[in-house]
């Protein structure tokens, strides 16, 4: 077994253990994936700020989500297609997260289903929807997700239709895959991952596939989508939708300080900056460099998160320090999903754990709950170079 070190090292097995063409689904963005890499960039361009001799007995990387103890400022983000990543992919993150004391968010295109996770797993997750064109569909889904005790809900507001990533494309990206001969002669690689999937009965789209009356073929993500998601939804919707639900909601997919105050003032418990992970509007800015505008503007009425190219617990440091109050991580536990399964979730929080420890006391630091702008130091325009 490879000594894991960091999130990089769990991404190199990823690679080599997964099929292309959901290795590929991952760790791609939309268009030209500018926004995807600077993402990452963006935040190498942070630097932290050292301070010397100051006590650093007694830490803790623990603060409250939502009102949630966490033992770390991270929640898992809601990711399509995890069980394609590894057999019972939602499952197996679910439960990792439960055991290090972090939210997991299970997204409506999963393939485990909102009951399936529920019934393998103990502690109350999140739900993400997408809302459809079909009302039923979306007062059904509520309803379920309420009945398997979800804890709250994420209504992500950046995808009512999907910015196109060339490589899903190329690959003819399905759930299951389709047995083409490319495919065959990749998976003949693989063979740790399909005698796992030869094991579960889950491999569909657990929440859509037998609840969505559609001659349309779900498998396809990219025209089923088209076809399917709600292209009308806007503020009066998602305060229908809140109103709805009836508890707490996390509104996620916020780049614009006037949307953060409109998200605010529908009520939102907490919101996420967060451009999808690069994998939507190609050429938007990255996330942590419109944190700090978000936070000034929203700051004091609503919980601020961050998500988007987190890679590391430095990364986490410098969004705490420059105002989010928690994030959210995509790839980062995608990538040890894939590589170990289970163990590689646990893995990969716990690699964001120390580094995010060590950094911040050797920042003078005690609690991430203290970290502050003094912690980092930002470029000369970094924040205001684009009009
Ligand atoms: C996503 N993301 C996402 N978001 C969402 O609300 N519902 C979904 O089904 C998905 N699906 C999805 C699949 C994959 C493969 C990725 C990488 C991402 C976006 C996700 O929740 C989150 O915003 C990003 O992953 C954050 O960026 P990083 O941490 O991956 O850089």
């Amino acid at each position: 077994m490879p000594v894991i070190t960091c999130i990089e090292d769990l991404k190199r097995l990823h690679k080599k253990r997964t099929p292309k063409m959901f290795y590929d689904y991952a760790e791609s963005g939309s268009y030209t994936e500018q926004t995807f890499r600077e993402n990452t960039s963006d935040f190498a361009q942070i630097r932290i700020n050292q301070r010397v001799a100051v006590d650093m007995t007694g830490r803790s990387t623990g603060t409250k989500m939502l009102g949630q103890d966490v033992s770390l400022p991270v929640a898992l983000a809601p990711v399509g297609l995890t069980g394609m990543q590894r057999a019972d992919g939602e499952i197996k993150a679910a439960r990792a997260a439960a055991k290090f004391g972090v939210p997991y968010t299970l997204s409506t295109m999963s393939i485990c289903s909102i009951e399936d996770v529920a019934d393998n797993t103990d502690a109350p997750f999140w739900f993400q929807i997408y809302t459809l064109t079909d009302d039923d569909y979306n007062t059904r889904v509520l309803q379920r997700a309420r009945a398997a005790g979800c804890s709250a809900l994420v209504i992500t507001v950046d995808l009512q239709l999907l910015g196109q990533r060339h490589k899903d494309l190329k690959n003819g990206l399905t759930a299951p895959p389709k047995f083409t001969v490319p495919v065959m002669l990749d998976l003949a690689t693989k063979w740790r991952w399909g005698l796992e999937m030869l094991g579960t009965k889950r491999r569909f789209f657990g929440n859509i596939v037998g609840h969505v009356d559609s001659a349309a073929d779900p498998s396809s993500l990219a025209s089923w989508t088209a076809e399917k998601f709600d292209q009308s939804l806007n503020w009066d919707r998602i305060r229908r939708l809140m109103d709805m639900w009836g508890g707490k909601v996390i509104l996620k997919g916020i780049l614009h300080p006037e949307d953060a105050e409109r998200a605010a003032a529908a009520g939102a418990d907490a919101i996420v900056v967060s451009n999808h992970g690069g994998r939507q509007l190609d050429g938007a800015l990255s996330s942590i460099r419109v944190l700090p505008s978000i936070v000034d503007a929203v700051g004091d009425k609503t919980e601020v998160w961050l998500d988007s190219g987190i890679r590391s617990g430095q990364d986490i440091l410098k969004a705490m320090a420059l105002g989010a109050k928690g994030t959210m991580i995509g790839r980062a536990y995608v990538n040890g999903l894939g590589a170990m399964g289970e163990a590689g979730v646990t893995k990969a929080l716990e690699v964001l754990q120390k580094e995010l420890d060590t950094s911040m006391a050797l920042c003078g630091e005690k609690s991430v709950q203290n970290l502050h702008r003094g912690n980092v130091l930002v470029p000369k325009g970094f924040l205001d170079t684009y009009t």
